[in-house]
């Protein structure tokens, strides 16, 4: 528990599968969602707007310490507001992922966003959805899942998601930037992706969607002790 207030972290790769995973868990449980990686996509996206340098490690903490961010739900999604303007569509692009994975590197940038992140977790509880949930942000999470897929599998269901909203995907591009997008989250020295040790590990590159939730529901139930 932090603070008493169950907090259910999910980490993994980008496409795992992280989001639906949140959701299921978000409805049945009744907790809110802190998508964490929103919150250094729209840093890197103000970082671009202003001009500002992805390794201007001075100017992008200064930034993040007073990014004016906040989340808000309409028709259904959760919409991501900066300086009060809707910048939802702006930062799912992949150029945007790639840019906060970039940001992501640094040390005082994480500091910057550390308590921001923290605040999330009020009653009844918090679903965090990330890369350091369950190692550096909520170290006393009540469970720990550590959600992964093979970098070929997550490249075929973005190409799919992609095609069905009619966008034409290149799936070779796509698996690039999954694997350049990884090695950089994977190996910085500051909070890299990597399981907590108390993490349950859940590879779902041969699962399905409700296989992976009836498993993480399992362990999540142990943890809450029902
Ligand atoms: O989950 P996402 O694809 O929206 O995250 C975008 C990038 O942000 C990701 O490649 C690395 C960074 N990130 C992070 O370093 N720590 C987090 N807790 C969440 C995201």
């Amino acid at each position: 528990m932090q603070n008493n207030v169950a907090v259910i972290a999910v980490d993994g790769p980008g496409g795992a599968g992280k989001g639906e995973l949140c959701l299921r868990l978000s409805k049945k449980y009744g907790f809110a969602i802190l998508d964490s990686g929103a919150i250094y996509r729209v840093l890197a996206y103000a970082a671009l707007k202003k001009g500002i340098a992805l390794d201007a490690e001075k100017e992008l903490s200064s930034l993040a310490a007073n990014l004016n961010l906040s989340f808000k739900e309409v028709n259904n999604a959760v919409a991501v507001i900066l300086d009060g303007e809707d910048v939802s569509s702006f930062i799912r692009t992949e150029e945007t992922g790639g840019a906060a994975s970039k940001v992501a590197v640094l040390p005082e940038v994480r500091a910057a966003l550390l308590q921001r992140q923290r605040d999330f977790a009020v009653a009844p509880g918090l679903i965090a959805d990330g890369r350091d949930m369950g190692t550096v942000v909520f170290p006393d999470a009540t469970a720990k899942i550590f959600l992964d897929a093979s970098a070929e599998e997550r490249a075929r269901r973005r190409v799919s998601q992609l095609e069905s909203r009619g966008v034409k995907a290149d799936y070779d591009k796509i698996l690039k930037e999954i694997a350049d997008r990884d090695f950089r989250d994977r190996n910085r020295a500051t909070a890299p992706l990597k399981p907590a040790d108390d993490a349950l590990v859940l590879d779902s590159t041969t699962l399905s969607i409700q296989e992976v939730v009836d498993t993480a529901v399992k362990f999540i139930e142990s943890k809450l002790g029902r």
